[in-house]
């Protein structure tokens, strides 16, 4: 079977770090005989500079008939002045929600040979795993309606509406439940049930599911605000956070700041299984980092990563998943590393040569 992948690299940094990825795609081809054509488009900034819009048809049209999306990065200061409805980000949200792609998997996980990189004490984040689900096509995000108008006395009111049916909600609880059930078996499902109505209907569909499905996971829930304390207070309390899309994109990037490196983190978001497929995006957690960009020097590692996130949740290949995954955790124990997460007194590496440590350690 031939695996066709669309590779989007975007903006800033993501050209840089999508070509290290595709380096390891290519030797997975070479040397384990994984079967793949790549082919490249343009999102974001990228595609407004070619074609005025950060997200073609064409695009889309790829990305439904490939077998899985890469992502790199999207936007940066050279787009701050487009259209809201035509900036880099809508390129993003728009091939999300064009895909359906509901569930965002996060993962926060701690590298050992990283655990110095933490703000936080060693003691406090030493062995963390937590995989956070953001719901990722619904929400505030795109409720309706929204907009921005002109109040009689002429100010400007901007309103934008927070929204979740029964459906959309099961939907991606369900796959937090099952994520949880072949982990430590703890969901937390994160609301604000205290003022939202949307968090009420929210925390009663995650409870009647959970009766109804899921009775071996144990669910607790919990406030996004207790839960964004909990997160520093003390992190390995979570396995897996079950959470909205707004609160999961501001989760997300504090869960993925305990680990030190945002450079290191890979995400995955699903759609719904439709005759044995089911649609698949992999992009880095970090942003296109445009002061950096063009330097050679950004972390290959989360788009390194994303390859092998791909292997493990939507090719279920464990053994070439945990080759990798070995390769990326040797490669930083022997202290191959950029900028952003080298320590003090350690030569910093560029992209390339991240790209080459992992490449040899696979070799290995
Ligand atoms: C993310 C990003 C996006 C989001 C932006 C770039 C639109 O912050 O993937 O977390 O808010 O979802
Ligand atoms: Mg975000």
């Amino acid at each position: 079977m031939t695996h066709n992948l669309l590779f989007l690299p975007g903006d800033g940094i993501g050209p840089e770090v999508m070509r290290e990825a595709r380096r390891v795609l290519e030797w997975l081809g070479a040397k384990r005989g994984l079967k793949l054509t790549i082919t490249e488009m343009l999102i974001g900034g990228a595609s407004i500079d070619m074609h005025g819009v950060p997200l073609t048809d064409a695009v889309i049209a790829a990305a439904q008939n490939a077998d899985v999306v890469f992502l790199g990065a999207v936007g940066g200061p050279k787009w701050a002045g487009v259209a809201h409805d035509k900036r880099p980000e809508a390129g993003l949200l728009g091939i999300r929600k064009a895909l359906d792609l509901f569930a965002n998997l996060r993962p926060a996980v701690i590298f050992d040979a990283l655990l110095d990189a933490s703000s936080l004490k060693p003691d406090i984040v030493r062995g963390l795993d937590i995989m956070i689900v953001r719901e990722l096509v619904g929400g505030v995000y795109f409720g309706q309606p929204r907009g921005i108008e002109i109040l009689p006395d002429g100010q400007k009111r901007g309103y934008n509406t927070q929204t979740y049916s029964t459906h959309e909600i099961q939907r991606v609880a369900r796959v937090a439940f099952e994520l949880a059930r072949a982990r430590r078996k703890a969901l937390c499902s994160v609301d604000k049930a205290n003022v939202m109505e949307s968090s009420i209907v929210w925390r009663e569909t995650v409870t009647e599911l959970h009766q109804a499905e899921y009775a071996d996971v144990t669910l607790s829930h919990m406030y996004v605000d207790n839960c964004a304390m909990q997160l520093c207070r003390a992190p390995k309390q979570f396995d897996v956070i079950l959470t909205d899309n707004l609160f999961g994109d501001i989760l997300s990037d504090e869960a993925s700041m305990l680990t030190g490196s945002i450079g290191m983190l890979p995400s995955a978001s699903l759609g719904a299984e439709i005759n044995g497929k089911r649609a698949a995006l992999y992009e880095p957690i970090h942003g296109s980092a445009p002061d950096i960009a063009g330097k050679g020097i950004a972390n290959p590692l989360a788009a390194i990563l994303c390859v092998e996130m791909w292997l493990r949740t939507s090719r279920r290949d464990l053994a070439a998943a945990d080759l990798l995954a070995k390769a990326v955790a040797q490669v930083l124990q022997n202290g191959a590393r950029t900028a952003d997460i080298a320590t003090s007194g350690q030569k910093a590496l560029t992209t390339q040569e991240v790209g080459d440590a992992v490449l040899k350690a696979l070799e290995n």
